[in-house]
């Protein structure tokens, strides 16, 4: 809400002409005042109609489209529209809300803009990778910029589901496994959407999803149960979300599962007396695609009876399968919900559409000649090559073969190569496909004749046509080429012979991951190792582009491919992004926010686990009686906040300003951190911590802070970290927030495996 204490707030609610003008200025007093008022007007039918969320089908998201929308519109029976665009669609739908339905009242329209809107960043898995806030920010206001002239007032985001079973497709849209770091990006998230006024024309309503708990779906397979402690959730895996209702978000989406035995969408305990009463959230919950109709088939009743149940658990919209709309009154008539319940549905509703400025001027968002210079403006074009650049991580780069210099001949190859639909990656439902560059067009855009590309294919995205179909929806077709293997490897060897240098672009197309996109192996699918391997076998040096919306097991390409750069998915400026990275106009800085494993049948593996009472011995991978696997160590391919750079950080020795923290005091824990490289860069230097001894046990080590700085060839700059008691709470087992005296380590370090520690103590 706008801050400016101005004149007297003047209201003009034009009851009986059904046009509401109000001062976008005001105090919640004159909110409630003017909702009173509306809401006096409205008969229950009205009422129930603000809590039914329909989609124009414009883009899919799911497998149910709505009816009638326009007739639904006029009558009251619309309370939001998602998955409509551009502005003359919009201005006509919400035309006929404000001129043709009785009461007149506007229309909140939302999507799911994730990672941008026409101009795509990064995905959300690659963004996290940066641990660089302000860039996070930056992108989603640019995405708020781009979507609020387009017509939108509502994002489906940020998403800030932990997961740690890189099987779940969705894990390339949240942050990855950490509490902390995905707490602090959701923060960035939601002040970037909304910046500091909901009203204002070009910020979007966030909405934090899917609350709860949707990335801890047993076995990584999507939409499946979720049974976890309570310490766990309060731990690990609720303070994400919480971080985002801190950080003002306007609206929170349920997930899909089932938590303990309630499905989130029915679950009052979380959506009542934690989300409201212990969290203080004053914004709306709406439901995930079709939820409330999902919870027939979850076992709670019949779509009366979960429609209540929903509702009553603290639920105020319905995405799209219309069970409020149609049964609501019903079982209003039979005393199954009453009307204070559809009230304070239907007022918080309202609430929105006023925090958002719609009932000041429902066409706000509305208007052809911003959207036009607004979107895919240079400034958010050159944003989003940065934040690409950015995301990427060097897994590895022996004897610096990279940065490539820019001459001579380079031999692109692979199905990752050539298409330009893939590289936004998932949920871009927006993005302009067909005018995406590929990798081979943005290579070549921003080389330019200094250095000759050649390209092939390579192989098929997958050998098996049926899988390829399920890994290509939603226009993100790659071609297939249906010659004998060979014959096709054959002529990409050519092609690669021609060249100085072979870069592979292999991995996953965009729709491997993604919503119900999970994987038993998440290995680079085979088809495309065996042409990796033909590859490596003509001598020439290989660098590995690897597109992925999840950790994948890389363990045979770490052994055999001098260097491999993580692409994720970058967005639309990713081919120049790459071409930034692999000829060494930008130094690699990404760090990777989530471990990557040695085998699928680690998972799920994170850095933050706990000791166990049988932890191995230092130095040592298997031991008997220990826990471990006979076959494969317990150490991930890649841990946690790894990423290497093209120059070289050398961090000096880890100082504690004193050894004892006193619980109202502060500890300052400082590194010097030198470039002894040859390259500018930046390091992101993170600082974990672990509480040795406690009434619960605690994770081995936990995140509790990162700065990522940027160094010149022979700079040195110290980092200072405050560490106070706040940061060394955790939820006891009665889930008090909590820090118990003791002793604990601090680690510093470039990653969270090759870290510095010190030993201290919190004194009572
Ligand atoms: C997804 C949500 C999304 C919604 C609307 C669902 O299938 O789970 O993340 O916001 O569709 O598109």
């Amino acid at each position: 809400m706008r801050t400016q204490t101005s004149l007297l707030i003047l209201i003009a609610v034009m009851i009986g002409t059904g046009t509401h003008l109000v001062n976008a200025q005001q105090r919640d007093t004159s909110m409630d005042n003017f909702i009173d008022g509306l809401m006096g007007q409205m008969t229950i039918d009205e009422k129930i109609g603000q809590l039914n969320l329909v989609t124009a089908g414009e883009v899919t998201t799911g497998s149910i489209v709505s009816t009638d929308v326009e007739t639904k519109i006029k009558t009251g029976k619309i309370g939001g529209i998602f998955s409509m665009t551009s502005v003359p669609r919009i201005r006509a739908a919400q035309e006929l809300a404000v001129n043709h339905s009785r009461l007149k009242i506007p229309i909140i329209f939302g999507l799911d803009v994730i990672h941008g809107y026409k101009t795509i960043f990064p995905i959300p898995l690659g963004l996290a990778a940066t641990w660089d806030m302000d860039l996070i920010r930056e992108t989603a206001r640019i995405a708020a910029k781009e979507a609020s002239a387009d017509g939108l007032n509502w994002t489906f985001s940020p998403m800030v589901d932990i997961s740690r079973d890189a099987r779940w497709g969705r894990i390339s849209e949240g942050s990855g496994e950490d509490t902390y770091l995905s707490s602090r990006i959701a923060e960035a998230m939601v002040h970037g959407y909304q910046g500091n006024d909901l009203s204002a024309d070009n910020t979007l309503m966030a909405c934090v999803k899917h609350f709860a708990l949707y990335g801890a779906a047993e076995a990584g397979r999507d939409y499946n149960t979720t049974d976890m402690s309570l310490h766990r959730m309060y731990n690990e895996y609720l303070p994400p979300y919480k971080a985002a209702i801190d950080a003002g978000a306007g609206s929170v989406m349920t997930a899909f599962n089932d938590i303990n035995g309630v499905p989130a969408t029915a679950n009052k305990w979380l959506m009542t007396d934690v989300l409201r009463n212990e969290w203080g959230f004053d914004g709306f919950v709406v439901t995930d695609y079709t939820a409330v109709n999902e919870l027939i088939d979850h076992g709670l009743g019949n779509l009366q009876e979960v429609s209540a149940l929903s509702l009553k658990a603290g639920v105020e919209m319905d995405m799209v399968g219309e069970g409020f709309l149609t049964t609501l009154k019903k079982s209003l008539d039979e005393g199954k919900v009453g009307e204070a319940d559809i009230d304070r549905a239907c007022r918080l509703v309202l609430e929105a559409k006023y925090k958002l400025g719609l009932f000041e001027d429902p066409f706000r968002y509305c208007d052809e000649a911003r959207a036009a210079q607004t979107i895919l403006h240079p400034t958010h074009l050159a944003k989003a090559r940065e934040a690409a650049g950015k995301s990427f991580v060097l897994l590895k780069n022996d004897g610096q073969l990279l940065p490539l210099k820019k001459a001579g001949t380079v031999a692109l190859i692979g199905p990752l190569a050539n298409t330009g639909s893939n590289m936004p990656g998932t949920w871009s439902v927006s993005a302009d496909l067909e005018n995406t560059p590929s990798l081979l067009e943005g290579m070549r855009a921003a080389l330019g004749e200094q250095v000759n590309i050649v390209y092939h294919q390579g192989s098929n995205l997958l050998a098996d046509s049926a899988y390829q179909e399920r890994a290509t929806l939603f226009g993100r077709t790659i071609p297939r080429d249906e010659r004998p293997e060979a014959e096709i490897i054959a002529e990409a060897l050519e092609v690669a012979k021609q060249a100085d240098v072979v870069v592979a672009a292999l991995g996953e197309s965009s729709e491997m991951s993604g919503e119900a996109s999970s994987r038993t192996d998440i290995g680079i699918p085979a088809v495309q190792q065996r042409l990796l391997i033909e590859l490596l076998k003509t001598g020439k040096p290989v660098v590995l582009v690897l597109f992925t919306g999840r950790p994948l097991t890389l363990t045979w390409e770490n052994e055999h491919v001098p260097a491999i750069l993580n692409a994720w998915f970058g967005g639309t400026e990713t081919g120049k992004a790459v071409a930034d990275v692999l000829f060494g106009d930008v130094n690699p800085s990404g760090k990777l926010p989530a471990t990557f494993p040695q085998h699928v049948g680690q998972l799920p593996l994170y850095y933050s686990h706990k000791n166990t009472g049988r932890p191995l011995a230092d130095g040592q991978w298997f031991q008997k009686f220990r826990s471990n696997y006979l076959d494969v160590s317990n150490d991930p391919l890649y841990p946690f906040g790894y990423g290497l750079s093209y120059t070289t950080f050398t961090y000096g020795e880890l100082m504690l300003s004193t050894d004892t923290l006193q619980r109202s005091g502060k500890m300052q824990v400082s590194v010097e951190v030198s470039n002894t490289g040859e390259y500018a860069g930046e390091e992101v230097v993170q600082l974990y911590i672990r509480d040795l001894v406690g009434s619960v046990t605690r994770p081995v080590k936990e995140l509790k802070g990162f700065r990522k700085i940027q160094l010149v060839p022979g700079q040195s700059q110290r980092v200072v970290f405050d560490l106070t008691e706040e940061d060394l709470k955790f939820y006891n087992a009665d889930l008090e927030h909590v820090a118990e005296a003791g002793e604990f380590i601090v680690f510093v370090g470039t990653n969270s495996r090759d870290v510095q520690e010190k030993r201290f103590f919190l004194k009572d």
